[in-house]
Formats: structure tokens, sequence, C-alpha cells
């Protein structure tokens, strides 16, 4: 017997379940969030924001993005990524990251209306979750989720409720498992994984002080620190991380996971950022330190029937790419809008399945992704010399042989140079970001083939209409000469169809067919004298079909269909394809 129901229980208030929230609340679907704690991350643990995940936030509205950057460290202060024997030691090399580099810059600037930045989990969930509440979220905090049951109806979730002690039964048409790495949800919907968890033992130690003198003038989030003992265990090297400019810090120490967990406490957390700062007599106020352990682990389903998981749930990894938080918010966006038109009875159930199709692929990508990000430090280790011998002062030695004038130093140097530059992988994978393309039936490319990658697909980002991928960025003017993005047009929970001024028959087509379906559809002609011009001409070169085509998007500005030309019959067209996207 329930006690409460619901359209969506969303089990975990972090990145993945707080986005859900506020994408389901946009969509006008009822839906209740919990959460075992009385309150969001206390913590600031994902930080690198990348753009994809900011066009989520701009599409949930631009005050949400808006208050995402008032609250961020600006990308200018993120790029001066930094390795060196400590911060007020020599300094070993750099590299310019997060897309401020000029061309890596260029890129980004070409790719979204959106800014990379840092923002701390800590500002990132208040700011989606009071984005849910806002919008009809039912939130209960200090609410534990203990098991459910489904049946062919809806799922009934047994909760604890941690201020009474007293269990009670919430029913749901949906769940999402939206609860972490330690995923129970997951875990009792048995879902298959593949990989290993502990593969690294890691500490986190979060502490206050002004370090001002030895970064500023380098401004980064990320300071590598290469001193013995540094490439065990961890994220692949030492590393002070700053949460605030420049007073508040997260050093990421790792242990070697064979051992027990070291034992800390503040002795022994101050005097390892007394030893990465390089300051014996910093004045240094800790504010906590946890450990945890580096994971290899993804699923290969991520559903089961009427329940779901997404974030860390089902891709555990390292921070490395920093990408966790980023694919927690972007599964939101794939699940969320699916889960709106099947509850609305705008599509069969079948859309649902395309939620793994289209994001089990993703999940293994950015755990090898990130995993493999770690090892990549091995070469700059191997480079300095630091991985042939255990011995201190043979290591120290090494290390400062770089700065000889011998040939064998040059070649040192060079090394050195070549292992820190390939660090790009990890510091500035834009491709990795920005390139994920589905093949389900929820995007329809009538045999059209991918197009491939004409550059690294991992560092760069290749827009396409392809049906499949994301709709390319470019600006489009209104009368007023405002420029609108063309993912503006697209997203805002309604399908959309771009095209050009021989193409206006689809958009009569367009609404026809929305009638029909019962689905939004904001169609659009772009052209001369119409609302939105393409003076520059980027999107003529960007859509990949003719003024008379059509280019269809779904509402997480997807495209599912593209068109060369007018069709013969183009509500026919319009109705098979989205009813085959739909499941109709
Ligand atoms: P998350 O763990 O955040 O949230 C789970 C939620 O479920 C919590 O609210 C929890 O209380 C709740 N919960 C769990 N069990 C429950 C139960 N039984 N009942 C009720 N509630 C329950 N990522 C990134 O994108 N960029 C970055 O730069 C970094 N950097 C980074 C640095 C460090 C040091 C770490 C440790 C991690 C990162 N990450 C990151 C990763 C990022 O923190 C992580 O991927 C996201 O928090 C995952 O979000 P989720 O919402 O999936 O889980």
């Amino acid at each position: 017997m329930a006690d409460i129901a619901t359209d969506v229980l969303i089990i975990g208030t972090g990145p993945a379940g707080s986005s859900t929230a506020a994408l389901l609340s946009t969509y006008g679907i009822e839906n209740m969030v919990i959460n075992r704690y009385r309150w969001l991350a206390n913590t600031p643990r994902a930080h690198i924001t990348n753009q994809r995940t900011m066009e989520v936030l701009r599409d949930l509205g631009r005050e949400v993005e808006d208050e995402a950057y008032m609250f961020a460290a600006d990308q200018e202060l993120m790029g001066e990524n930094v390795f060196c024997e400590s911060l007020v030691g020599e300094e070993i090399g750099r590299l310019k990251s997060w897309g401020t580099h000029p061309l890596s810059k260029a890129e980004h600037l070409l790719s979204s209306p959106t800014f990379m930045n840092d923002l701390p989990q800590t500002f990132m969930e208040p700011l989606l979750f009071k984005t849910a509440c806002q919008r009809g979220t039912q939130a209960r905090m200090s609410t534990e989720y203990l098991s459910h049951i489904q049946d062919a109806e809806g799922v009934t979730t047994t909760c604890l409720d941690r201020l009474t002690g007293k269990e009670f039964n919430i029913r749901s048409k949906y769940l999402v498992g939206a609860d972490g790495g330690n995923s129970l949800v997951a875990e009792h919907l048995d879902l298959p994984f593949e990989g290993q968890m502990g593969v690294g033992g890691s500490m986190n130690i979060l502490f206050k002080a002004d370090l001002s003198k030895y970064v500023a003038h380098r401004p980064s989030v990320l300071y590598w620190v290469v001193q013995p003992g540094a490439d065990v265990g961890g994220i692949g090297m030492g590393v002070v991380r700053m949460v605030r400019p420049w007073n508040e810090w997260l050093i990421v120490w790792g242990y070697d996971i064979s051992q027990p967990a070291p034992d800390v406490d503040n002795a022994f957390a101050e005097k390892v950022v007394r030893e990465l700062v390089g300051d014996r007599d910093l004045d240094v106020d800790i504010t906590s330190w946890s450990t945890w352990t580096v994971n290899n682990y993804y699923a290969t389903r991520l559903q089961k029937d009427r329940v779901f998981c997404m974030g860390d749930a089902i891709h555990r990894h390292p921070p490395s790419n920093g990408l966790g938080s980023n694919t927690s918010i972007q599964d939101a966006f794939n699940l969320a809008w699916k889960l709106a038109a099947v509850l609305k009875g705008q599509a069969g159930e079948a859309l649902l399945d395309t939620y793994s199709t289209e994001r089990a692929p993703v999940a293994k990508q950015i755990v090898t992704r990130a995993n493999q990000s770690i090892g990549e430090f091995g070469p700059i280790f191997d480079a300095l010399g630091l991985t042939e011998n255990n011995d201190p002062e043979v290591m120290q030695a090494n290390l400062e042989a770089r700065c000889d004038s011998t040939a064998a130093a040059e070649a040192q140097r060079a090394a050195i140079r070549e292992a820190i530059a390939f660090k790009k992988y990890e510091f500035d994978a834009h491709g990795v970001e920005m390139n994920q393309r589905y093949t389900s039936s929820a995007a329809v490319t009538d045999g059209q083939v991918e197009p491939d990658f004409a550059l690294d697909a991992d560092l760069h980002y290749q827009p396409t209409t392809w049906p499949g991928a994301r709709i390319p960025h470019v600006w489009l003017f209104d009368g007023d000469g405002a420029k609108h993005s063309t993912l503006d047009l697209a997203g805002g929970g309604a399908f959309t169809l771009l095209t050009g001024l021989g193409g206006k028959a689809w958009t009569e087509a367009a609404a026809k067919v929305a009638d029909a379906l019962g689905i939004t559809i904001n169609a659009h002609v772009i052209g001369p004298r119409q609302e939105h011009v393409d003076h520059t001409g980027d999107w003529a070169r960007a859509r990949e079909v003719s003024d008379s085509g059509c280019v269809l998007t779904r509402p997480d500005q997807h495209v599912c269909w593209r068109h060369d030309a007018m069709a013969e019959y183009p509500e026919a067209e319009l109705t098979r394809v989205l009813t085959a996207v739909l499941a109709k």
C-alpha cells in the first residue's frame, strides 16, 4: 500500500537527480526527489563544467545559465595547467587547458553559445535543486531509499524517514536511480557491469589557505605536483585543485590500493598540504578529509522496465577529464524528455529503451577515457626519470638532470615537453566533451552514413546534422539584430524543424503533424526577411541540406532526421519519422 504517489520518483539530489527533477518539472511532469541526507553536497567534488552541460543549463533557462556563471570561476582562470615540484618549487612545464589555448578557444567559441567554467558541486547542486523545487518538484530530504518492486503499472518504493525512523512507500509510474557510485538501485536492478571497482586509492584534503602569491600569476584549476610517491594510486599525480580563487583548495593525493587506506588526521592532512605547496610555515586551515577509490566500471544496460539508473550509478571512474557530473547531467537531458513524452501519451514506451541504447556507449567511453588519462601521466614520470628507482636522492638527481647542457638532458627536455603536451587528451579534450552521437530508433538516418571524423575525435568537436548528432551551433540574427544560437531555437522541451526559404511547406506540414501527434514542433524558416536570418552564411554551411531541405531536432537538441530537399509529401515524411522516433 502506497502512502504517497507521484509520476517519477528520483533517488538522489546529486547532479544527475537534481537535473532530472529540474528538467521534468520544466516539462510539466509531476516528480519527487529524495536524498538520504538533510542537504546537498557538502564538499566541492565536481567542478569542471563543460559546454554541453552549460547548454543543458541554458535550455533550463537563461536565468539558470547566468546564475551558474555568476558562481563559477571564469574560464580564463582555469587554463595554466602547471606541473611543478611544489607550488613554491620549480615549475617543470605547463599546458594551456580547458579551451584557453587560442586555437582551442576558437573551437570552443565556434561550437557553442556557452562557456566552459569551474563551478564546484557545492554551487551546481543547489542551483539545479532550487530550479527543480521552484518549478514543482516535491523534495524530501533525510529520506533513504531501501528497496523497490515494480509491476506492469508502476513501481512501489520503500523508503526510510530518517527523522522519525519510520518506513513508508512511494508509488510512482517510473523510478530513477541517481544514487551515485554505491547505487543501491543499480544493485537491486542487477544491472550488468563491466570493468573493475577499486583500481586505485585516493584521498581528498579540503583546506583554506591564501596561495595567491604562488598561483595568481599562472591561474589554473589544477597544479600537478611531482614528488616521490606522486605516481602511487590516486589520479596519476598529486594535485592541488583550486576550489575558490585563491583561498580554498582541495588536494588529491593517492595511496596504494593494495594497502589499507591511510589513517588521516589533522596533522597528517597539514603535512600533505605543506609538502605539496612547498611552504613549511603555511598558515593552513584544514576543513575536512576523506578517502575514496578509483573505479573503472560501467553498466552496459541502464534500465529495467520502469526503473532507470543514471550518473555515477552507471559510470564510475576517476575525476580525470572532469566528466562525472557533466555526463550525469547529460544523462538526465537524454532521459527526461523521453519520460515526459511517454507520460504525456505522446510516445510509446519503447522510446524509453533508447535511453540505454544511446547512453550506455557514452558510459563506456567516458569511464575508459578517464582511466586512460591516469595512465597517461606515466610518460611524464618516465621522462623525469622518476620510475626507474625508488631512492628519493636518485629521483631528485634524475629530475635535476634535465637542466644540464648535455645531449641527454636535451633529449630529456624533449621527452618532458612531449609527455606534457600529450596530456591534452585529459585537459583539453573538446571532442570527448562534445562529440556524442546517438545511434538508435530515436534518430532516423534513412541510410545516411555517419560522417567520419576529419580530426582526432577525442580532441576536436566535429559539427554535423547527421541524425543522432547534436545540432551544430551557429549564430542567427533576428529583426532587432539580436543573435540567437541554433541551440536556442531547438530544445525547450519540444521538437524543432529548421528549413530555408524554399522549405515553407515543411513548416505547414510540421503544424499538421504536431496537431495529429499531440506534440509541439517549433518550425523556423531561416532566411532573408524571416524571423531568423543567416547573415553570416554559417547555418547554410553547417546544415548539410539544401535551402528547401529540413533538419528536425528532438527536445535534447539532437538531430532525429534531416532531408536534403523538399519532399513530395512532407506531411507523410514527418509523420513517418516522428512515429518512428516516438515509437508510436
Ligand atoms: P552523486 O554521488 O553526486 O549523488 C548521489 C545522490 O544520491 C546523493 O544526493 C546521495 O545522498 C543520494 N543517495 C545515495 N544513496 C541513497 C539512498 N539509498 N537513498 C537516498 N538517497 C541516496 N565531475 C565532473 O563532471 N567534473 C569534475 O571536475 C569532477 N571533479 C571531481 C573531483 C573529485 C575530487 C571527485 C571525487 C569527483 C569529481 N567529479 C567531477 C565527479 C562528480 O562528483 C560525480 O561524477 C557526480 O557527483 C555524480 O553525480 P550523481 O548525481 O550521479 O551522484
